[in-house]
């Protein structure tokens, strides 16, 4: 689906944040590991979340689904079934890396898992080789890519560092440490998102971090009290980059999950002299169970171009696109180096959003690990091809808005990944 995002006047008005899409897989599976059933508020239901119910219920768990809120009733932390044919995750990453984890203590079962073109671009080595460590046997195509086999075992307890700060990776092995015999332990070289960690703190496992590193102790059952999703904050990134951009716009977000981990966007911002109020989390060595909301009000203001790097990368990673975006209208150069992690997104973010804003007219070069912006106060606007990437339509439909010309994405419909409702929240909001 192509569609046209026409220059807006100012954006007014509250939108709900769409429910939070890393903890949404997260719930389920879990939910499908216990032997409880999990009753979850708010579940986001969009394409890659609906994929994480469509295999946990391969796996033996029942789901019912009643608006927006879903109960699964799971088979238990060591009694996955092995379903008929192949898992497919469809485009999900998340899905792809953390469910592994979990499968790999199904001891004498086999599971393949496939999902789209894109999934089949993204490596899985980075979570074969620890759930090999602890003594699963995975076999994936050309020993890198989808399809993944994983003929699960016994596990034994490791002691793992990350090569490079995944959330994804760090789930997976602390999952598989679950049913594995004794105390896992996973280093991660900086910070990631932490949903994983608080929500196994809930379900009353034995769990702590000591800075960089995370343990996991074994345990027999899984149990959680209902679970409400909090609202996504890198969906809501997209609506609160449209209110600082288009000029004359103040609008509300409400019930948006900030976690520390998850609101690296939002420092960024600030420090470009972006106009976001909210009662974000303060960063914490301490685990705790909760996830924080608050809304955020968002008004139009001028920006200042800045520097991303370090451990900043991580907690803004799926938001570094629209940096670049911002980056277009602020004053002087934005930097963001140390992110060669987007080249293996669902696209080659670097250079998707290098070629699609410089098609709007931006002044922006790509690094091996990053891209250089010069702020030239706006973009005329043109043609953006989302290339099957969510985020990436999103990018161009928010550069439409604020564009002198308007923006026409191609693949609009990609948008359903993460945000189903993104068109209808822009519209009202306009
Ligand atoms: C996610 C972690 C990040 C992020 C992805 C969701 C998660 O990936 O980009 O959209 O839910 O754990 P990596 O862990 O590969 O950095």
């Amino acid at each position: 689906m192509n569609m046209r995002f026409e220059p807006a006047h100012a954006l007014s008005g509250t939108v709900r944040a769409p429910a939070d899409k890393s903890i949404s897989h997260r719930v389920a599976l879990l939910g499908a590991m216990s032997s409880e059933p999990l009753r979850i508020e708010r579940y986001l239901h969009a394409a890659d979340t609906t994929s994480t119910l469509e295999a946990v219920q391969a796996l033996g768990a029942l789901v019912e689904v009643n608006g927006e809120n879903v109960v699964v009733r799971g088979s238990g932390l060591r009694e996955a079934r092995e379903p008929e044919g192949t898992i497919d995750v469809g485009n999900a990453g998340t899905l792809m890396r953390l469910l592994p984890g979990w499968l790999a203590a199904q001891e004498g079962r086999s599971f393949t898992l496939d999902g789209d073109e894109s999934i089949r671009r993204r490596p899985v080595d980075r979570i074969a080789a620890p759930l090999e460590q602890m003594g699963a046997d995975l076999r994936a195509r050309d020993g890198r890519f989808a399809p993944l086999e994983v003929h699960g075992a016994h596990l034994r307890a490791i002691s793992y560092e990350l090569e490079v700060p995944s959330a994804q990776v760090k789930s997976c092995v602390l999952f598989a440490g679950l049913a594995a015999d004794g105390a896992t332990t996973v280093g991660e070289p900086t910070r990631s998102r932490d949903h994983t960690e608080r929500l196994l703190l809930r379900a009353g496992v034995a769990i702590h971090r000591n800075g960089r590193h995370v343990t996991v102790v074994n345990t027999d059952e899984l149990a959680l009290e209902p679970i409400s999703v909090p609202g996504d904050p890198s969906s809501a990134a997209f609506l609160i980059a449209a209110g600082v951009l288009v000029p004359g716009s103040r609008l509300l977000i409400s019930d948006v999950g900030v976690n520390w981990t998850r609101v690296g966007f939002l420092r960024i911002l600030r420090r470009m002299r972006g106009i976001v109020l909210g009662d974000l989390e303060d960063e914490s060595g301490e685990l705790t169970r909760d996830e924080p909301v608050s809304d955020l009000d968002v008004a139009h203001g001028a920006l200042e171009g800045t520097v991303v790097e370090g451990e900043e990368v991580p907690l803004a990673i799926d938001e570094l696109p629209l940096v670049a975006l911002l980056g277009c209208f602020a004053e002087g150069e934005t930097l963001v180096r140390g992110a060669q992690e987007l080249r293996v997104k669902e696209t080659d973010r670097i250079a998707g959003v290098v070629d699609g804003l410089r098609g709007l007219g931006a002044e922006i070069e790509a690094t091996p690990d990053g891209f250089v912006v010069q702020g030239t106060g706006g973009l005329r606007g043109g043609t953006i091809d989302a290339q099957g990437d969510h985020r990436m339509a999103m990018v161009g439909a928010v550069a439409g808005l604020a564009s002198k010309e308007g923006v026409e994405v191609i693949g609009m419909g990609a948008a359903a990944v993460s945000y189903p409702g993104f068109i209808e929240d822009v519209q009202r909001l306009c």
